[in-house]
């Protein structure tokens, strides 16, 4: 198989007319652990993995905007002056909606030339690994080294997200995109999403024996529209009911039961707790190595699927069926509703739990996931 960067500065060479000027990847991520406390000011634990989506861009001597990509047949072009929430619709509005942000968030754009972009991805769709978040953090990069703009990865982050928010239309938080641009190879990135600080923290799975499996079910989630919003809108009045701005302030769950009703009460506990396994995480893992972590990655699962609701059959099953079969830790990870589980597996054990999840979800009559093992990689970068 050629590379995919040939492939896209090849294709690009042929839709364009020219060749391009440079080419920026960005991965997809896993979220380890810390699961809906990202929009809570809270802590998130998230990878880069080896999955990358690829953008070649050239410059035009005009101020328009082109885009056009390998997993959709329809392109877009907009002049510059013209974006603005509402006026692209479908994918482009994920790269188009990155140039619209980087202008909101102080870019001046005034003066920039237009370009053209041809974008192609390994990141599956739809499988709550951020394809979106790849597509939006390669852009960033690209136009901010093409711009001259000089913002700092962190910026870009909230640029990715902002796009998505606003001209996607999905209340989506930091993480993926933090994921995507800040990410280092066999680590992972611990983020408060209050400072916006972060650290590097090892994880070591290779020397511990250990690989990380994605069971994509298949199942298909949308962030735009209902329960990851609906869940959102749950955690912002659980902390209005409490008198705090965000969830990562509420500290004493017993107060907390006496004041809110039995599911926003749920709701918050989810977030309380999961914060805290990610500190956890983060501890264990430094302190004791990636074998440690199981017990975690178990309860956080089980949190989502009792108290925050976030599960569906598929993802219940295969995790059940990973811990039955040699994983020693399982859950969901991403928005919840669909899309992926994950586990950690040690090495030995990757055939027996491929054929069990298969085997489970036969017997259960669903659809037969997607199943594959990734690496925690290096973040966004400019390729050529
Ligand atoms: C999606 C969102 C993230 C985060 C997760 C849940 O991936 O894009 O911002 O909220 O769901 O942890």
């Amino acid at each position: 198989m050629s590379d995919i960067r040939d492939e896209v500065a090849e294709t690009f060479a042929e839709l364009f007319g020219s060749e391009p000027a440079g080419l920026w990847s960005a991965p997809g991520r896993v979220n380890l652990i810390g699961e809906h406390t990202d929009y809570n000011e809270g802590f998130v634990l998230p990878f880069a993995i080896n999955r990358r989506t690829v953008v070649a861009l050239g410059l035009r001597e005009d101020r328009v905007i082109r885009v056009a990509s390998g997993f959709a047949d329809e392109a877009a072009e907009i002049a510059i002056a013209d974006l603005a929430p509402g006026a692209v619709s479908g994918w482009p509005a994920y790269p188009l909606g990155v140039a619209w942000a980087l202008g909101q968030l102080g870019a001046d754009l005034a003066a920039v030339p237009g370009v053209d972009l041809y974008i192609e991805s390994t990141v599956p769709v739809g499988a709550g690994l951020s394809s979106s978040a790849a597509i939006e953090s390669a852009v960033a990069l690209a136009l901010n080294d093409v711009w001259r703009l000089g913002m700092d990865r962190r910026v870009l982050a909230s640029v990715g997200q902002r796009a998505e928010n606003e001209m996607v239309g999905a209340p989506t938080g930091i993480m993926d995109q933090s994921a995507s641009l800040l990410g280092r190879e066999d680590a992972a990135v611990f983020l408060d999403c209050r400072s916006l600080e972060s650290e590097v923290v090892d994880l070591g799975f290779r020397a511990a024996g250990l690989e990380l499996l994605v069971i994509d079910t298949g199942v298909e989630h949308q962030h735009a529209t209902g329960g990851y919003a609906d869940r959102r809108a749950s955690c912002e009045r659980g902390a209005a009911a409490l008198g705090v701005t965000s969830l990562r302030d509420v500290t004493d769950l017993t107060a907390a039961r006496d004041l809110l009703d039995d599911e926003t009460f749920r709701r918050v506990r989810h977030v309380v707790t999961e914060n805290q396994r990610v500190l956890d995480t983060v501890r264990a893992l430094r302190e004791d190595g990636p074998l440690a972590i199981g017990g975690l990655l178990d309860a956080s699962h089980v949190s989502m699927r009792d108290d925050f609701e976030i599960s569906v059959p598929e993802l219940d099953l295969a995790v059940e069926t990973a811990q039955a079969n040699g994983a020693i830790g399982a859950r969901m990870t991403g928005g919840g509703f669909g899309g992926s589980a994950i586990a950690l597996v040690p090495a030995e054990s990757i055939s027996r739990v491929l054929v069990a999840v298969d085997g489970a979800f036969a017997e259960a009559g669903m659809q037969q996931p997607t199943m594959f093992t990734v690496t925690p990689s290096e973040g966004a970068k400019r390729e050529r």
